[in-house]
């Protein structure tokens, strides 16, 4: 099967003055159709840099260097142009906090219909429907109010559900999300997660999914890679991962992460 995505080789590198950072070091890794990639790692391992380069989201201190093969085309020789028109449209993203992603003053129908304004040829009838038809699958009560509201009027969680549906509805190659869970409350990220099994399963996406979080990646990630200070350092199933852990750090965060759950057991228990 062709990969949707083929990473060989990136490295990105922060040049300061004379001081130049390495922030990803030599990853390689492939995306299939259909298969959801889990990028797994600490806060500043370097996951939301390896996506942010291939899809020329860095500004010029930052240099990429290697091949990201996106559909036949190398996306880190296209330009910013041709990048641009990708994102939005063959590759969406979801991004951690759903609140940056709506503009504060504008209602959420109008936001959504100029995203299909912008990416599809539909008319304005069909752009309601099925934003309409959105609200509906990501479990928005009153779809017709809801589309009336400005973001503050709705919770972090709707609006990111609001933002998995769009990200979707475009019918993307490639979906990445970039700790969608993260700035939400834990009843709230199961919906979410559960919105992703849905699309998953529905759609047959390809699909990144990076957190820090061992549990979400879990439930969603057919495969996972592990980063560390921008080196992938494990990679394999959930379960894979769990037994024959390579590296130390990898390891870490299992046992931190059982320590965790051994922990919310007992006070549970406790409560019984
Ligand atoms: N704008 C920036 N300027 C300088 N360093 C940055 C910038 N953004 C990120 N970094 C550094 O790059 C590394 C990787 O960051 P990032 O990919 O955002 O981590 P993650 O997404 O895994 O939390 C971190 O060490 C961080 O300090
Ligand atoms: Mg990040």
């Amino acid at each position: 099967m062709t990969p949707v995505l083929a990473v060989n080789h990136l490295s990105v590198t922060l040049q300061s003055g004379k001081n130049t950072k390495q922030l990803v070091k030599d990853s390689s890794f492939s995306v299939y159709p259909g298969e959801c990639l889990g990028i797994l790692g600490e806060s500043g391992s370097g996951k939301s840099m390896t996506v942010k380069s291939m899809l020329g989201l860095l500004d010029r201190h930052f240099s990429a260097t290697g091949e990201a093969f996106f559909c036949g085309k190398d996306l880190l020789k296209e330009k910013k142009e041709t990048l641009r028109s990708l994102r939005g449209k063959d590759i969406t993203m979801v991004l951690q906090n759903p609140m940056t992603c709506f503009d504060p003053l504008y209602r959420i129908g109008n936001q959504m219909a100029e995203t299909f304004a912008t990416h599809t040829n539909w008319s304005q009838k069909e752009i309601r429907e099925e934003s309409l038809a959105i609200l509906d699958r990501m479990q928005i009560q009153n779809p017709k109010v809801a589309l009336e509201k400005y973001p503050h009027q709705l919770s972090g969680g709707m609006l990111q559900r609001i933002m998995i549906g769009l990200a979707v509805a475009l019918k993307p190659k490639l979906l990445i999300a970039d700790e969608p869970t993260t700035a939400i409350d834990a009843i709230t990220q199961k919906e979410i997660l559960e919105a992703f099994l849905e699309i998953k399963n529905a759609h047959q996406t390809a699909m990144i999914f990076i957190t820090h979080d061992l549990g979400a990646i879990a439930k969603v990630a057919d495969r996972l890679l592990v980063m560390n200070q921008g080196e992938i350092v494990d990679e394999g199933t959930f379960s894979h991962i769990l037994h024959h852990a390579q590296d130390r750090y990898t390891k870490l965060l299992i046992e931190k992460r059982q320590a965790v759950m051994a922990r919310y057991q007992q006070v549970l228990g406790g409560m019984v």
